[in-house]
């Protein structure tokens, strides 16, 4: 179904992130047809350039990512057509006229902020100032919101000054997901597992977002960042909001964003024998992460596992194991739910049994799978064994199972007006006031991250962390 008629300017148009996620998954958008032939997107950057050569640079961009098919010049030309180009010193006078003469009054106005934080109240208050920020305008901005607390209230304020919280859409990609959206459909459009999903019944959930690449080409911000700001803080966060909140009374933004908020806000501190850190070591001809961000003191973590506790009713008593890290074994990422034992056996000397696990997965081959327990098979006696009942997305729904990347996903709702899938303002600054804390005492702390292999499943602190509480992570790779 297409999207209504929209005018979208994208800050940061010649940038890394537009050229990898934005224009390709608009393009995309426009070759299913999602995107109303009316519908015009206004790259800006500080570059002086016309609108000729940024449409050659976006072509450029989007030969590098999107399939070769018979059909794709054809329509990339139509797709180009809707392009325009404002060149705009975001911190200067310059070019908002421009930009002003650009934009019609009667259709969606969206304004994306490809651009470093440290832009994003200036270039809010510009759009207000020049009268183009309208009622119903929306603004759309990019981690990483904050690096604390203090600063992510800053962003908030500088944003507000001139858009309301039901105009703001801060993105964090992994609500895009399609598994991470079937989260929500597995438990609130099924009465299978909601009856099942609480302390009584779940011994323990692992999230793992395990990745084998390292951090190429973002020394700079990631030694800054580190695991817990860059990914924790985010996306896993996200993903345990989204395990352990209550069903919301409707799927509408604030319903389910009120939920995440409670999550968070249940989340106990986690003390220092909880959290293991790890920085990935050097091969025989260096190439660790030392190297890779060229600070041989650097105390930076490029992995992180803890142990987290949601203190409330439904959860007491069952923790959530959360790890994440660069250059692992695989890049893999899921959610695993481990369900308590039976309480009693019948089947005393026939096998250890195999426990039911509900693995969500959402990458790589995004699927559910869930162990079972049933009889080994065939005549020689009574034995248990482990088998799973396994459902790719592709295998199951085919060609339609072919999911949109996380970020098209998010532009058509930006355009549709749902913040669903964005994050709000106060859930953002929770999500920092239980990390400012934990990171807080890395800085204080002379400790380093613990050495662990590339291609491994992280630091032998890691495995401990489980092994102190008689469980094991699943097996990455
Ligand atoms: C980004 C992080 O937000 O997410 C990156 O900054 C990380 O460090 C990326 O690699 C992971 O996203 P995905 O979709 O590849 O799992």
């Amino acid at each position: 179904i297409p999207v209504e008629p929209f005018d979208l300017v994208l800050f940061g148009a010649t940038g890394d992130l537009a050229r990898r996620k934005i224009l390709p998954g608009l393009f995309h958008r426009f070759a299913v047809g999602q995107m109303p032939g009316s519908a015009r997107i206004i790259g800006s950057a500080r570059s002086e350039m016309s609108a000729e050569a940024f449409r050659a640079d976006v072509a450029r961009a989007i030969r590098e990512v999107a399939p070769d098919t018979p059909e794709r010049e054809e329509t990339l030309a139509a797709f180009l057509e809707r392009l325009d180009y404002v060149a705009i010193d975001v911190g200067g006078e310059a070019g908002w006229s421009d930009l002003t003469r650009c934009l019609r009054n009667d259709v969606v106005r969206a304004f994306y902020l490809s651009v470093a934080p440290s832009l994003f109240a200036g270039i809010a208050r510009q759009l207000d100032a020049h009268g183009l920020a309208t009622r119903d305008s929306r603004i759309v901005v990019e981690k990483p919101f904050g690096r604390n607390l203090d600063t992510a209230r800053d962003l908030n304020a500088g944003l507000r000054a001139s858009f309301a919280e039901h105009q703001i859409y801060r993105i964090d990609h992994y609500l895009g997901k399609e598994t991470v959206q079937n989260l929500m459909a597995l438990r609130f459009a099924n009465s299978l597992f909601e009856p099942l999903w609480n302390a009584t019944h779940i011994d323990h959930v692992q999230i793992t977002v395990a990745e084998s690449l390292g951090i190429e080409g973002r020394e700079a911000y990631y030694d800054r960042a580190g695991a817990m700001r860059d990914m924790v803080q985010n996306h896993l966060m996200q993903l345990l909001c989204l395990t352990a909140m209550e069903p919301p009374a409707k799927f509408t933004p604030n319903s389910v964003r009120d939920e995440k908020v409670k999550v968070i806000e249940a989340l106990d501190p986690v003390p220092p024998e909880d959290i293991a850190r790890g920085q990935y070591a050097a091969k025989a001809g260096g190439d660790g992460y030392l190297d890779h961000v060229g600070n041989p003191d650097s105390r930076t973590e490029s992995f992180v596992a803890m142990k987290v506790h949601v203190a409330n009713w439904r959860w007491a008593g069952t923790p959530f194991y959360l790890r994440t890290g660069k250059r692992l074994r695989a890049r893999e990422s899921e959610i695993a739910v481990f369900f308590r034992d039976p309480p009693h056996t019948i089947f005393p000397g026939t096998g250890p049994l195999k426990g039911n696990v509900l693995a969500i997965r959402l990458q790589p081959d995004e699927g559910i799978r869930l162990q079972t327990t049933i009889k080994d098979p065939g005549p020689g006696g009574f034995r248990l064994a482990g088998v799973s009942l396994d459902m790719s997305f592709a295998d199951a729904l085919g060609e339609e199972a072919q999911a949109p990347d996380a970020y098209e996903r998010l532009l058509m709702d930006v355009i549709r007006g749902d913040q669903t899938l964005f994050m709000r303002g106060d859930e953002v600054e929770a999500a920092w006031a239980w990390i400012d804390p934990i990171i807080a005492r890395f800085d204080d702390s002379r400790d380093r991250p613990a050495p662990y292999d590339q291609g491994s499943s992280g630091p032998e602190e890691a495995l401990m962390l489980m092994h102190r509480d008689h469980r094991r992570w699943r097996q990455i790779g």
